[in-house]
């Protein structure tokens, strides 16, 4: 059987993630994957996360199966945290997704199954993995421009020629936040800009939002996805609850589809629940009653808000202090970006022999197109990276 199988590639982010683990150099520095971490470069348990757990484990009374649209209590939660009720509840149905990914792969079949081979259009650059999981579900990938290599920072004019140039039948996956590998992200004019469009041509916005809340702060990092889902009839959401809630391994994460009246929302929702019970039958439910449990309780959401605002401003800083760092070693301003860009990735810029030699020279992992996971900076030795940087690209 096995004989006419190919070796797949793997992940980029994953295979570096080995070589990073595989390097016995101490000094090494991980800005790789994208997880948070903290100053001795651990990616904490919130304390409101363990608290949560401790009132799960002490009150729980069984394990039994939620059902398959998952936990309703987290679903409501979440839609109001996303939405802050700009559109009516009638038009929206969830499922509980296994991760942000899990949520997103759910609405990618939803999709695929109203537009068979679709054209789906992804911005250049995204995620590694949006591409072959909308062709996994069945859909056509094509790109959108959106990052300006040379400024960093976005092209609007040349993402709208695209944007303003579709119709009905094709989707548009926009990154609601802090986006992902660039850290370039759209002001509240341009998101406004982007609604009309699509509501002018019909395109489908699909919205993966895995940050909220790691850029500017949850309402201001929530303008594009509210904007968005108040000016057109129909929109889908992939909330992940990874970052924001720091539940990496638990795969939480919530499908959102909002229809046009709650006849098609009905639809949508049986769709929705006939491909969770296709491909994992049910869905996991530790890492969403953990967010139930914070969202619902008053005490547990603002001790949560906290921790997140706290996360939200040390990244911020350790952005602030490489740029300075960069500006004050080498008397020149091509870093200054860094401070510029929100959320938890920078896109340097960096060719590909600049990256390996960080990586051979100095022990220095970010993946290959540049990107830097911003929480890897390690506060206490920015000069020394700032040195490498320096070195590596003059
Ligand atoms: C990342 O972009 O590094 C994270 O979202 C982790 C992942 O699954 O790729």
């Amino acid at each position: 059987m096995f004989e006419t199988l190919k070796k797949a590639t793997l992940d980029k982010i994953f295979v570096l993630m080995a070589e990073y683990a595989a390097d016995p150099r101490t000094d090494k520095i991980d800005l790789g994957v994208g997880v948070y971490k903290d100053e001795t470069g651990l990616t904490p348990i919130m304390s409101a996360v363990r608290k949560a757990e401790q009132r799960m484990v002490e009150t729980a009374k069984t394990k039994t199966y939620v059902g398959v649209v998952g936990n309703k209590g987290f679903s409501a939660a979440v839609v109001d945290l996303v939405l802050g009720g700009t559109v009516d509840k009638s038009r929206i149905r969830t499922v509980n997704g296994a991760g942000g990914t899990g949520a997103l792969s759910v609405l990618l079949n939803v999709l695929a199954r109203a537009r068979p081979g679709g054209r789906i259009y992804l911005s250049d650059p995204t995620w590694p993995n949006h591409w072959p999981l909308a062709e996994f579900c069945g859909l056509s990938p094509r790109t959108y421009p959106y990052f300006n290599a040379e400024t960093r920072s976005v092209d609007f004019t040349a993402m709208m020629q695209v944007i303003d140039g579709l119709g009905p039948d094709d989707i548009v996956l926009l990154h609601g936040c802090c986006h992902n590998p660039t850290g370039a992200n759209l002001t509240p004019q341009q998101w406004d800009q982007v609604a009309e469009s699509l509501k002018r041509t019909g395109a489908f916005p699909l919205i993966d939002l895995a940050y909220l809340g790691f850029g500017d702060g949850l309402e201001p990092d929530a303008y594009g996805v509210r904007k968005i889902a108040s000016s057109v009839p129909e929109t889908l959401i992939a909330f992940s609850g990874s970052k924001n809630f720091g539940l990496y391994r638990e795969r939480v994460g919530l499908a959102i589809a909002i229809a046009a009246d709650a006849e098609a929302a009905e639809i949508v929702s049986s769709q929705m629940q006939n491909i969770i019970r296709a491909t994992i039958s049910q869905t996991p439910d530790h890492g969403a009653e953990v967010i139930r449990i914070i969202l619902e309780d008053p005490a547990l959401r603002a001790e949560w808000q906290q921790e997140l605002e706290a996360m939200r401003s040390r990244m911020n800083r350790l952005r602030q202090k490489l740029a300075d760092a960069i500006r004050e070693r080498s008397n020149a301003t091509d870093f200054d970006f860094i401070a510029e860009h929100s959320g938890m990735f920078s896109l340097l810029g960096l060719p590909q022999e600049t990256v390996e030699a960080l990586k051979v020279k100095f022990g220095v992992y970010m993946i290959n197109d540049s990107r830097i996971n911003v929480a890897g900076i390690p506060e206490d030795r920015i000069g020394e990276l700032a040195d490498h940087l320096i070195a590596a690209t003059r």
